[in-house]
Order: structure tokens, then C-alpha cells, then sequence
């Protein structure tokens, strides 16, 4: 039994004998790799934190799940700033944008997030999945063509998929196949949208965004980046992955996340003045949604303040992850073509990966589970997310334990 054999309703079936079935499953005790569901963290993410896991029992695990990369999500400053405006404006916003539901705060950091990519405007938006959605679908319908990469990120392809447009996709990071699909497209005529994640979420290396953007000129096509995990990691000052070719003003769709470097939530797009303002008219997840509430905005100023001036910790960041990396490929392991934050641990075997990260969190290792529908089966991995907290220590138990793991498995 798989997870996609609970997707549909057959014919003649109730709507809900699905949501049965699955219960069936899980009863059984067959692993589904959602077995980190429920798994409770008890205090402020950190590299070494306390966690309950569904059988109640409690324990430390040196945390390697996490997506904030600078410890920004506990940062002195931004916690302090988020205390600060939840005495003046409360917890939440109570309205949509337009509706008044964002304040100074939201307005100073929409223009820090401009200021950052040197673009005249950038929107706010209350999610990060949401923000992909409301981008894509705001701006593409029927008529245009959407070619996105393989591995782009699931948010990416549901906005597609909403916009109604016409949907092609690349094998992950093949340029010749993009070309190949801008050259099949040249004689439609129609306008045309490339995307791309910068850093990609489940593999941690890096788009080709000097080529993607070479072809764009080339074909006529327009570029939107999503660089959730490549803000304040990658490039020269960690401005991102476009930073890394120096092709900023390349990009059409500077598009983040709020959520992980930065360490709270919501998501932008930071663009041409015409361009935002089109957003925040059409885009429904940014028209139709509360606005972000104003403590998190007032963290996020924070972030960015440390962000601009690459104030937030990234070389050290980058020593740990030099040295977590080189570890693991000097033990065997194969870490496929990471660039960033990310290390994904290829596996290529359900069944392995679902106990090996079983034995790794109940051993005290916390790592991420990545399978289908995220990578396909055979490229099943344990996803490892680099923390700029963690001390030589830490990083060599975790090794040890990740050592341990993969030799009882015969990963290496
Ligand atoms: C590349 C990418 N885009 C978009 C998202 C969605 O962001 P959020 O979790 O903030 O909704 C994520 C994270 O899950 C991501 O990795």
C-alpha cells in the first residue's frame, strides 16, 4: 500500500472510505514515513532541544530539521521587537490588507524587502505556500505558458495548476531541456513564464539562474525565482541564489520566504512597482487573506536590518556546514549536489529510510524524512538542515549517530 493509493474516491465509493482506508494502514503499523507526525517540540527551537514524542516519553535530540538556518526565530533583537509591537498593536491584525489590516511595521518592511533585492516594490503575504499561489495564478492564465523544474517546490506547481495556464516541465536543473521546451514553445506565441526554486528545498543545490536567464532573453520568457532557502544563506553578502551569478536585476519575481531563514512566517515578492501593485489587486492569497500579524512583521524588520548589512551569523553557518558535509561524505554518504543549508542524505529505499529515521530521532538526532510525493521513491532521503548554534560537539555526536545508523542499515 502507498500514500497516492489514498488520493481518489473510486467509483461508487463514499467520499470519505479514503480517509478509512488510510486509518486501516496506519493501524497496522506499516510505516507511511509520516511517523514524525505528533512529534512535539517543548521549548524554543534551538541545535539541542526537547521533544515528546507520540508515545509521550521526552528526550533531547541535536536538531538537524530545522529551517532556521541563523537561530533568527530565537534572535534577542527580533524577539524583542515582536514583544514591542504586540504591546501596541496586539497578536493579530484582524483584517485583510486592505481592509487596514497592516500597519507601519508592514509598510517599512515591504520597503526593506525592496531595498534588499533593489527592486521598486515588494508584497507581503501572509504564507509562504500561499504566496507562490497567488503570484502564479494572479499573474498566469490559460493563454501563457508555465515551465517550471522538476524539483520546484509543490507550492509552485499547485499555483500553476490554479492558474489554468499551460504547464511544462524540465528534468531538475536540465538546461538543455528547458531550451528544448522555450524552442517548442517560440512558435505559439505565447507569453511565457519560467520558475524556478533558487536553492531547491529537497535536494539543497542551486538553480542555474545565469543560463535560465540567459534563455529567458533569448525565448522571451519571464523569470520568477522562489529562494526560500537561499535568503541570507547564498551569495557573496547572502542576498541569494541570484546573488551567486550577479544576475538580480535578471529576475522578474523575487520571490521568498518568511519562514525559514527569517524565522517566522509569511512570504514577498519583490518586483517592479507596476508589477506589485497588479499583485495586490489580482493576487486572492494576498487580497483575500489576514495580513500578517504585526509582532512577526516587527521581528521580520529586525531580520532584515541584520540581513542587510550580513550581520546574522552566515560564516558561521557556513563553517558548520562545511565541516557537517565533508563529515558525512568522508563516512560515504552520498549528499548529492548540496550547495546550501541543506544535506540531503540519499537513501534510495523506502523501507530503510523510514527506520533509519526512526532509529536516528529515538537515538537523539533530529532530521527531516523526505519521500513521495516530494522526490520520487528511489531518491528517498534524509534531509539534514545545517543551524548556525550547532557546536563542533554537537555536530560530531550527531555524526557518530548518523554513522552508527547508516552501518546498521547498510547505507555505507
Ligand atoms: C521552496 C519553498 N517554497 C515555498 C515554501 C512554502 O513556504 P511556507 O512553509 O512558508 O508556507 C517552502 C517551504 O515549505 C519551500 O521550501
Amino acid at each position: 500500500m502507498k500514500f497516492e493509493d489514498f488520493l481518489f474516491t473510486r467509483e461508487g465509493e463514499d467520499l470519505f472510505e479514503k480517509t478509512r482506508g488510510l486509518d486501516k494502514v496506519l493501524a497496522s503499523g506499516v510505516m507511511t514515513g509520516s511517523e514524525g507526525l505528533g512529534v512535539q517540540i517543548l521549548e524554543k527551537t534551538g541545535p539541542c532541544v526537547k521533544i515528546k514524542e507520540k508515545s509521550g516519553s521526552e528526550h533531547r535530540v541535536i536538531m538537524l530539521g530545522s529551517n532556521s538556518y541563523l537561530n533568527l526565530t530565537t534572535n534577542k533583537k527580533v524577539c524583542d521587537a515582536a514583544i514591542k509591537a504586540i504591546e501596541k498593536y496586539g497578536y493579530g491584525m484582524g483584517a485583510v490588507s486592505v481592509y487596514a489590516g497592516i500597519c507601519d511595521i508592514h509598510k517599512e518592511l515591504e520597503k526593506r524587502i525592496a531595498n534588499f533585492y533593489n527592486t521598486e516594490d515588494a508584497v507581503l503575504f501572509p504564507s509562504g505556500y500561499g504566496t507562490n499561489i497567488g503570484v502564479i495564478s494572479a499573474l498566469c492564465s490559460k493563454e501563457d505558458i508555465i515551465i517550471n523544474d522538476s524539483a520546484n517546490h509543490a507550492s509552485i506547481f499547485d499555483g500553476s495548476k490554479l492558474s489554468g495556464a499551460d504547464v511544462r516541465v524540465y528534468p531538475h536543473n536540465n538546461m538543455e531541456a528547458l531550451e528544448h521546451i522555450l524552442k517548442k514553445c517560440k512558435k505559439k506565441n505565447r507569453a511565457k513564464l519560467i520558475i524556478t526554486d533558487g536553492v531547491f528545498s529537497m535536494h539543497g543545490d542551486i538553480a542555474r539562474l545565469d543560463k535560465i536567464c540567459e534563455l529567458a532573453q533569448k525565448y522571451n520568457a519571464k523569470v520568477m525565482v522562489d529562494d526560500a532557502h537561499g535568503l541570507g544563506i547564498v551569495g557573496a553578502t547572502g542576498r541569494g541564489s541570484a546573488q551567486v551569478y550577479n544576475i538580480g536585476d535578471k529576475i522578474d519575481l523575487h520571490v521568498g520566504m518568511l519562514s525559514k531563514t527569517a524565522g517566522a512566517l509569511g512570504g514577498y515578492c519583490a518586483t517592479t512597482r507596476k508589477i506589485a501593485r497588479y499583485l495586490r489587486h489580482y493576487a486572492r492569497s494576498f487580497f483575500f487573506s489576514t495580513a500578517l500579524p504585526a509582532p512577526v512583521a516587527a521581528g521580520l524588520n529586525e531580520v532584515f536590518k541584520l540581513l542587510e548589512h550580513d550581520r546574522a551569523g552566515r560564516k558561521e553557518l557556513w563553517e558548520n556546514i562545511t565541516y557537517l558535509k565533508s563529515k558525512l561524505e568522508k563516512l560515504g554518504f552520498n549528499t548529492g549536489e548540496s550547495q546550501s543549508g541543506i544535506i540531503p542524505i540519499i537513501i534510495g529505499d523506502e523501507a530503510i529510510l523510514f527506520k533509519m529515521y526512526q532509529d536516528l530521532r529515538l537515538s537523539g538526532v533530529y532530521t527531516n524524512i523526505v519521500t513521495y510525493p516530494a522526490v520520487r521513491r528511489k531518491e528517498c532521503r534524509i534531509r539534514i538542515c545545517v543551524m548556525k548554534d550547532l557546536t563542533r560537539d554537537m555536530m560530531d555526536s550527531a555524526v557518530e549517530i548518523i554513522e552508527k545508523t547508516g552501518r546498521k542499515y547498510g547505507v555505507i
